[in-house]
């Protein structure tokens, strides 16, 4: 099946800024290493306060018992990996690439008491984990920043065991009614303020350009299928700012 990946085709976006929308891992761990510091109040600010909204969505939605083993993967600043600790996940593993985001992470795990957290520095397209040892895998707004999607997916599917779940939370450009407010917001407003308070000149111009360049849900559910997850469900969430893509791994007949 073919999907139409990211492809940089405006001229008037400048050389950096199309270097990194080509996702070459060291360039994106390189540019959310250096925002690292500023990534959660921008996040929060530059969402109004959305962002948290979003992931308890992701994390609610689980339904976790208290058993599952979970795989966060591009766990940032571990957001997802507290909250999924909070909410009754056996053990998490936090991995991204970005150390200084994972370091990050890994303060917030120890500032608020929350043990049962593994932080590994790797890449999404090798996951350093054994196949079939993960009971759940979330990914919240990682999807968009790897080089491969697909090949991320079938990565993760490898890794989570036959009847386990994927949950993934990825930004969207949201239909008609309102799109125009929000891209005027998200494309001119959003940059600015980004590079203001991050000092980084680039990465809160990539934000919406990665956005824009990401396929649409139906072709990230179809990338989801292409995958082998089955009982795929895609909700939008906030009018369709972002969309929550829940699948089950199938379990062999028996
Ligand atoms: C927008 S942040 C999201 C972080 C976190 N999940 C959250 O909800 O805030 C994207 C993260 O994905 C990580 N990332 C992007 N591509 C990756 C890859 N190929 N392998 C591992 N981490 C990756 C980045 O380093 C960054 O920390």
């Amino acid at each position: 099946m073919d999907f139409d990946l990211p492809v940089v085709a405006d001229p008037s976006v400048d050389a950096d800024l199309a270097l990194l929308l080509e996702h070459r891992p060291s360039n994106i761990s390189g540019m959310f290493d250096s925002i690292a510091d500023h990534y959660d109040r921008l996040d929060r600010l530059l969402s109004a306060g959305l962002d948290e909204h979003w992931r308890s969505h992701l994390v609610r939605d689980l339904g976790l018992t208290g058993s599952e083993a979970v795989l966060d993967l591009c766990s940032g600043t571990g957001e997802v990996a507290l909250s999924l600790r909070r909410c009754g996940a056996a053990a998490v593993t936090a991995v991204d690439f970005a150390p200084e985001m994972l370091k990050i992470a890994e303060s917030k795990a120890r500032n608020a008491g929350i043990d049962g957290i593994r932080f590994i520095c790797a890449d999404a397209l090798h996951i350093p984990l054994g196949s079939a040892s993960v009971d759940v895998a979330t990914m919240a707004f990682g999807l968009r920043n790897v080089e491969d999607p697909l090949a991320a997916i079938a990565e993760i599917s490898r890794v989570l065991r036959p009847g386990g779940r994927l949950s993934i939370l990825e930004l969207s450009r949201p239909p008609s009614v309102v799109r125009r407010i929000y891209l005027g917001y998200f494309e001119h407003v959003l940059p600015w303020v980004g590079r203001l308070l991050s000092h980084h000149r680039d990465a809160y111009r990539y934000l919406p350009a990665s956005v824009e360049a990401f396929p649409p849900p139906a072709q990230v559910a179809a990338m989801i299928s292409a995958a082998g997850f089955e009982h795929i469900h895609v909700t939008p969430v906030s009018g369709g700012v972002a969309h929550c893509y829940s699948a089950r791994k199938p379990k062999p007949e028996a």
